[in-house]
């Protein structure tokens, strides 16, 4: 009954037959693969009193970040738990106590138990994906770089994902600032596994982190083949290479993408929305006209206010609902905001109170024009904002319209303290900074001339 994995760890299976599918999914999984979902159905087809693919199911629904999906993800927890009852190894139980913090809430204690159980099972790379999946979530690049430098050892060259180790550990290099061994350990994990998409994305950060680009384009658009496996995740690969077109004042080519891939399909997923709005939001701030796009994201988001479940999805929702005219919706979602930050009893909650609260406060101000008011919002959220959520990547659409708000609020000098601050913390000045800091120049010669 009980049998070893692709970690070489006990698992309780009692079919043989639904091995291959269970090493399957989480292949698909650490690949951003579209098949997971599938290869875990067939598993539970296989094997449906397998507990551990039970609770994998139920990480997976929460990792969607969709209140309706909740419930799935109870089920499931639920039918993990009683089938534990006949049984489980000590690192299944681990993982369902893991999952017990999730679903109540704790996702900062759900991210400590993953690393306390890889520091007992640390060739489990599920484990070590979903670590970093939630710590994503949380904005916490210090957390993923520890988890993953804490088990890197256990990973040699026998280990079957050792590829999507890497691209994990480039991605936290990156996201805290080692933007060289982000990139060589990000362009070691393809070459050895051409559909780490992790590890692709991973070297497309550090191409925006440190304004390279020309080889961020010519790194995405030679390789889409390393991405067309994924979910959704695809859409956000397009995503960044729209983003270094926007910042080389290619505006056509970063519709052509919007048009075509990032928004091909009018998806409902928060990520799908945050990309949309967030390119569409720095299109405007580029002086775009953007047509009608906004509009059917609008739509979307008009029926995601009661959401809740991820801050970053929420101020996402915002940027969709001020850029197509949805002020009672938008409304609503502040409402909502509000009502989460006073209880303040989940990690989102708290998240929402120190941050999001105020970002999306300002979001709607700077949607309705009061950029004094979004200046003042978005100042004071923005010493948190990192707790929101994603990549500095994601996250710097709030930083444009933060210093897009002082700009037309005619506070020079705070928008100026706010690009240098900005360019401190990417290591480099990308073409967006250097127009910004043009446009103040200019101004200040101007006012000068006339005095
Ligand atoms: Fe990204």
């Amino acid at each position: 009954m009980i049998r070893e994995d692709v970690f070489g760890y006990d698992l309780t299976l009692r079919n043989p037959a639904a091995l291959d599918s269970w090493t399957a999914t989480i292949q698909a999984f650490l690949a951003h693969g579209a098949a997971t979902p599938v290869r875990l159905a067939e598993t539970l087809e296989k094997a449906p009193d397998f507990a551990l693919a039970h609770t994998a199911k139920s990480f997976f629904m929460m990792l969607l970040g969709r209140s309706e999906l909740v419930q799935t993800a109870r089920e499931a927890h639920a039918e993990a738990t009683r089938l534990m009852g006949n049984g489980a190894t000590a690192r299944e139980r681990a993982y369902l106590g893991t999952l017990t913090q999730y679903l109540g809430g704790d996702m900062h204690g759900a991210a400590a138990s993953l690393d306390r159980l890889l520091t007992v099972w640390p060739r489990d790379s599920l484990a070590m994906k979903i670590g970093q999946s939630i710590k994503f979530v949380l904005g916490d690049g210090i957390g993923m770089r520890r988890s993953i430098e804490a088990i890197r050892d256990g990973f040699g060259a026998d280990h079957p994902h050792l590829p999507y180790l890497k691209g994990c550990h480039a991605f936290a290099l990156e996201e805290t600032g080692d933007y060289l061994g982000a990139e060589a350990l990000g362009r070691d994990a393809v070459l050895r596994a051409a559909d780490d998409a992790w590890g692709v994305h991973a070297v497309a950060h550090v191409f925006d982190m440190t304004n390279r680009t020309r080889e961020g384009v010519a790194w995405l658009s030679g390789q889409p083949e390393t991405w067309a496996h994924c979910n959704n995740f695809r859409y956000h690969v397009w995503w960044h290479l729209a983003l270094f077109h926007l910042d080389r004042g290619e505006h056509e080519e970063v519709l052509r993408l919007y048009d075509t891939e990032i928004r091909a399909e009018h998806t409902d997923d928060y990520r799908d929305i945050s990309n949309g709005a967030s390119l569409l939001s720095r299109l405007e701030i580029d002086g775009v006209d953007v047509g009608n796009r906004w509009e059917e994201m609008a739509q979307i988001c008009e029926s995601r206010t009661d959401d809740g479940c991820v801050v970053f999805a929420d101020l996402h929702y915002m940027l969709a609902l001020g850029g197509g005219d949805r002020n009672a919706e938008a409304n609503a979602l502040l409402t909502r905001m509000q009502a989460d930050a006073a209880e303040r009893n989940t990690s989102m909650k708290t998240v929402t109170a120190e941050a999001g609260l105020p970002a999306a406060r300002g979001l709607m101000n700077f949607a309705n024009g009061d950029y004094d008011g979004a200046f003042a919002d978005l100042s004071a959220a923005r010493p948190n904002m990192q707790s929101v959520g994603g990549s500095h990547a994601q996250r710097d659409v709030f930083e444009r319209i933060t210093i897009e708000s002082a700009l037309r609020a005619g506070r020079l000098d705070s928008a100026r303290s706010l690009i240098d601050d900005r360019t401190r913390r990417r290591g480099s000045l990308d073409g967006y900074a250097e127009r910004r800091l043009e446009r103040i120049g200019d101004f200040q010669e101007s006012k000068a001339a006339a005095r």
